[in-house]
C-alpha cells in the first residue's frame, strides 16, 4: 500500500460525503499496522455540531472494529468534492487519531495534483496523550 493509493480509496471514499449544509465533501483512508483500510467521509447533521469528520469516521470504524495502531490516514476534500487544495485535518481529528497512532504514523494530503506527508507528531506538537495519563 503506497500513499498514493491510500489517496486514491480516500478520493473513492468522498464519493460517500454527506454535506448537504457546508457542501464541503471530505474522505478518508486510514491505514492500520496490521495493513487493514479504513475509509470515512464526513456526515454532516441539521444540528450543525452533531457532524462527524471524515478522519474520525475511519478512525471510529477502526477502532469498533478491534483495531488500536494507526501507521497513516489519507485525506482529500473540496467543495463539492472538487480537489483543489490540501484538506488538513481539524484539530479534534488530530487528537482522536494521535490516541491510536504508532510513534511514525504519517498524514498523507491530495491537492489534486501533488502528494504530501507529514508526521502526525509534526501536526501535533507537544499533543497530549496517553502517555500524559499514565
Ligand atoms: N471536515 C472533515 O470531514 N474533516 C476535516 O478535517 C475538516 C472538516 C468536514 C466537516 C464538515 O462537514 C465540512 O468538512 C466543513 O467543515
Amino acid at each position: 500500500m503506497n500513499d498514493r493509493m491510500l489517496v486514491d480509496i480516500a478520493i473513492e471514499a468522498m464519493k460517500n460525503a454527506y454535506a448537504p449544509y457546508s457542501g464541503f465533501c471530505v474522505g478518508a483512508a486510514l491505514l492500520c499496522a496490521d495493513g487493514g483500510v479504513y475509509t470515512g467521509c464526513n456526515v454532516e447533521n441539521a444540528s450543525y455540531g452533531a457532524t462527524n469528520c471524515a478522519e474520525r469516521t475511519a478512525a471510529f470504524k477502526a477502532v469498533s472494529e478491534g483495531k488500536r495502531e494507526f501507521s497513516a490516514i489519507a485525506i482529500v476534500g473540496g467543495r463539492d468534492g472538487k480537489i483543489s487544495e490540501y484538506c488538513s485535518p481539524c484539530g479534534i481529528c488530530r487528537q482522536v487519531l494521535l490516541e491510536f497512532a504508532q510513534k511514525d504514523m504519517r498524514v498523507i494530503l491530495y491537492n489534486g495534483e501533488n502528494v504530501r506527508s507529514y508526521a502526525l507528531s509534526e501536526l501535533m506538537p507537544l499533543g497530549f496523550s496517553k502517555e500524559n495519563v499514565e
